[in-house]
């Protein structure tokens, strides 16, 4: 089945229309807890339902799986939705969170497409074409030298009970880089990485609906997609992504 991209921006933007509906009223914005230090707001649930009901509408043959609403029943092709990625920053007023939408079709991830509607940011890929920032082509930055590099990571609420929380990590490759961020939503961590404002990102132990999209963007404009050992492919429970040439540099210190 073809997609429209012009049709999926359509939705997706209005899907944006209304998280910004909530963004501007946090006031009264709905905050609950789906375990400790994870919060989920109306606005996820709002978004989602309303991607859920277009997405289906424009392309009833594919399925949907979204972070709030679970699966329906064909998920062979299939829509990937988090409906705001960067949920605490959200409900902080922060402008760093995203709406991701990726189509899976058969395994394979064929459009991504990540939104930022507080920052008035539409990034979209399609596989095999490339990657897009607001219609202009995007790609990853030539910075060559890990020393001189920007990197990015996150620490999952839901991990900081782990030892395996990422923080030994973070210092190692801290003290071998000049900049470190840490952005709030591993979507748009991976678009920047795309768009060449920073350089590496990785976090771990994050679902197929945080990074499926983002991920895409990221490859397409010439980043590598890596595991912490350096096999190639998306693994959500340790993504690596990089403008390449420092891909060498960075893997001994995962
Ligand atoms: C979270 C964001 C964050 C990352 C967490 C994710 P959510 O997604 O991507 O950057 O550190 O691991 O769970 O909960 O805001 O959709
Ligand atoms: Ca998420
Ligand atoms: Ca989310």
């Amino acid at each position: 089945m073809l997609i429209s991209l012009d049709i999926l921006e359509k939705v997706i933007r209005d899907a944006g229309s209304l998280a910004m509906t909530y963004f501007k009223n946090l006031k009264n914005l709905e905050v609950s807890k789906k375990s400790p230090r994870d919060f989920v707001t109306e606005a996820d649930v709002a978004v989602e339902a309303f991607l859920k009901e277009h997405l289906t509408a424009e392309y009833p043959l594919f399925g949907f799986w979204g972070e709030e609403s679970g699966q329906s029943s064909n998920q062979s092709s299939r829509w990937i939705v988090d409906p705001i990625d960067g949920t605490h920053s959200f409900a902080k007023g922060q402008y760093f969170w995203a709406i991701s939408v990726a189509l899976e079709i058969d395994h394979e991830i064929k459009v991504g497409v990540v939104y930022a509607p507080a920052l008035n940011d539409y990034y979209v890929a399609k596989k095999g074409y490339g990657a897009w920032k607001n219609g202009l082509s995007i790609s990853v930055s030539s910075e060559t030298q890990l020393a001189d590099a920007m990197v990015s990571t996150g620490f999952a609420c839901v991990r900081s009970f782990s030892t395996e929380n990422n923080l030994l990590r973070f210092c190692r490759i801290a003290e071998k880089t000049t900049g470190q961020r840490r952005f709030g939503s591993a979507a748009l961590d991976l678009c920047l990485v795309a768009d060449g404002q920073v350089d590496a990102f990785w976090e771990q132990e994050l679902n197929l609906y945080d990074v499926a999209a983002g991920a895409l963007i990221a490859s397409e404009a010439g980043a590598t997609v890596t595991d912490f050992k350096g096999n190639s492919g998306l693994f959500p429970k340790q993504v690596l992504a990089t403008n390449g040439k420092i891909l060498d540099q960075i893997l001994p210190l995962m």
